[in-house]
């Protein structure tokens, strides 16, 4: 039986990272001290960080290292999973942690950055040079262009590695122009496009649960499978991020990247290899099997609608137009799917937090059961994969009732808390660590926002005209969405 914890990224074989210095872009922003530096931090905890290592915030803003080294200090205290932090712990991290102050388009911030780079290189013995861009999208092309004048990064194999947040452009040919415009100065295998769901473990898992077992890819097609729900549901409204959200909608924040990673990773072909390029090859050849909805499709499988009360956020214009709801239908027309449903929603200020696939067998042949009482009750199959919170996999099926010719459906449950305990590390830490080590398995490829791209702007320019529908705080959408599955004869499940 199975009971220690995972490996932690550093005892996984081959995955020793080389001392690095980080430099984190945009440093003073929310992402740095919620999620990026209690990643490493976390990584440091788990010693997964080589002896010599540095954490260097570049900022628009005049602060200290010591006043940064604060401000850090508090986030991971707050978000660090593992918090509460000891003092000599955060005292022996904090030495590895400092500031740099400069304008994104100052070319002596990027001299000095360098200069400080390779003084860490002599002194420490630092092996490469890593930057996260955790700025918002309009100075990414301004970063890395500053960053390969100075010889930080290049075309070539050697330079530094770059991360870049999303959103990736914000649409189809603003994407395309990003990538042709940033080929110029770095090479695609050192820029790392992230998508934070990719490091969600129970999403990693749905890999190995689709390939590493064998009674589930016989019946994974349409011969079997009569549709496929994915839902990412908030319980939050829009909050403080009505400045980046107005205007972005839920489409492009969370359709364009999380959910059409969920719908390939579901719906791929077994990959030839777990290597980066064999895995992102069949997601897009899933995307490439999408047909370009034309305006009249949009009109019968889109869905978008808004929160009532999201106009009076702060930072959201009071004509808003923008969608916190979307629901999608999408079909995949290749061998293994045509003819079966994806569905697809998200949105904010809904019901409860839960993200979830729901895989609905087809039904059987009733007439064996003509007879019994509730004929009616024999449910499709459903195999749930959960993905937050409380995740786990469960599969409904029919059973007899005992002492009754009736039927009812029973579940079968896995939960992973019951199993691996609560051990799971964050999505950031994983992914920084995998940044680290220069594992781009997790992050994606141009190709693959380029063809997302593709599907969402579908969508965004045939609901140009159209109304939006509204739903109250705490509902589940709106009807609008209920209809979209009553249409094929379906309805969203309950989760
Ligand atoms: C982000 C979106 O990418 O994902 C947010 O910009 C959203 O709007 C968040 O709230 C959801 O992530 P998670 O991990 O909480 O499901």
């Amino acid at each position: 039986m199975f009971q220690e914890p995972n490996p932690s990224p550093s005892t996984q074989p081959g995955r020793n990272a080389k001392p690095f210095a980080l430099v984190i872009f945009g440093a003073s922003g929310d992402l740095t001290k919620r999620k990026l530096v209690p990643g490493v931090f976390g990584l440091f905890k788990e010693k997964a960080l080589p002896d010599q290592f540095e954490i260097i915030g570049f900022a628009r803003r005049e602060k200290s290292n010591d006043s940064f080294r604060e401000e850090m200090e508090e986030g991971t205290k707050k978000f660090s999973r593992f918090a509460p932090i000891e003092t000599s712990d955060w005292d022996n991290f904090k030495s590895h942690v400092s500031y740099h102050n400069g304008n994104f388009d100052d070319p002596t911030a990027y001299e000095s950055l360098k200069v400080k780079l390779q003084a860490l290189q002599k002194a420490k013995g630092i092996q490469q040079f890593l930057f996260y861009l955790a700025t918002a999208p309009e100075f990414f092309q301004e970063v890395v262009e500053q960053l390969n004048h100075v010889g930080l990064v290049g075309t070539g194999d050697e330079e530094g590695r770059v991360v870049i947040e999303k959103p990736f452009g914000h649409d189809y040919q603003s994407a395309k122009n990003l990538v042709t415009s940033l080929q110029d100065v770095i090479a695609e295998s050192a820029l790392y496009r992230i998508d934070h769901y990719l490091g969600k473990e129970t999403v990693q898992n749905l890999i190995y649960f689709r390939f590493a077992n064998s009674i589930y890819e016989p019946l994974w097609n349409r011969s079997l499978i009569d549709h496929v729900q994915i839902t990412v549901a908030e319980a939050e409204g829009v909050g403080t991020r009505g400045g980046y959200y107005d205007g972005v909608g839920a489409v492009r924040d969370m359709v364009q990247n999380h959910l059409m990673q969920l719908l390939t990773i579901t719906a791929m072909e077994p990959p030839g290899s777990l290597n980066s390029d064999a895995i992102r090859d069949e997601k897009v050849k899933v995307l490439k099997s999408i047909n370009t909805p034309t305006p009249e499709d949009v009109a019968k499988i889109a869905i978008r609608a808004q929160y009532e009360g999201y106009r009076s956020s702060d930072r959201v214009a009071p004509e808003s137009k923008t969608e916190t709801y979307v629901g999608l239908k999408l079909t995949i027309d290749n061998w293994r799917w045509a003819g079966v449903p994806f569905y697809l929603r998200t949105g904010k200020a809904l019901n409860k937090r839960a993200s979830e696939i729901v895989v609905v067998f087809k039904r059987p042949p009733l007439a064996l059961f003509k007879s019994t009482d509730n004929c009616e009750q024999l449910h499709r199959n459903r195999l749930h994969i959960r993905l937050q919170p409380d995740e786990g996999i469960h599969l409904r099926f029919n059973a007899k009732i005992p002492g009754k010719s009736a039927m009812g459906s029973v579940d079968m449950d896995f939960a992973y808390k019951s199993k691996f305990g609560s051990y799971s590390p964050e999505a950031y830490e994983r992914l920084l660590h995998d940044f680290i080590v220069g594992d781009s398995t997790l992050f994606t490829r141009a190709d693959e926002v380029l063809e997302a791209w593709r599907i969402v702007d579908a969508v965004t320019s045939g609901w140009a005209e159209a109304p939006i529908a509204l739903y109250p705080e705490g509902s589940w959408g709106p009807n609008e969405s209920e209809l979209l599955l009553q249409k094929d004869g379906n309805s969203w499940i309950e989760l």
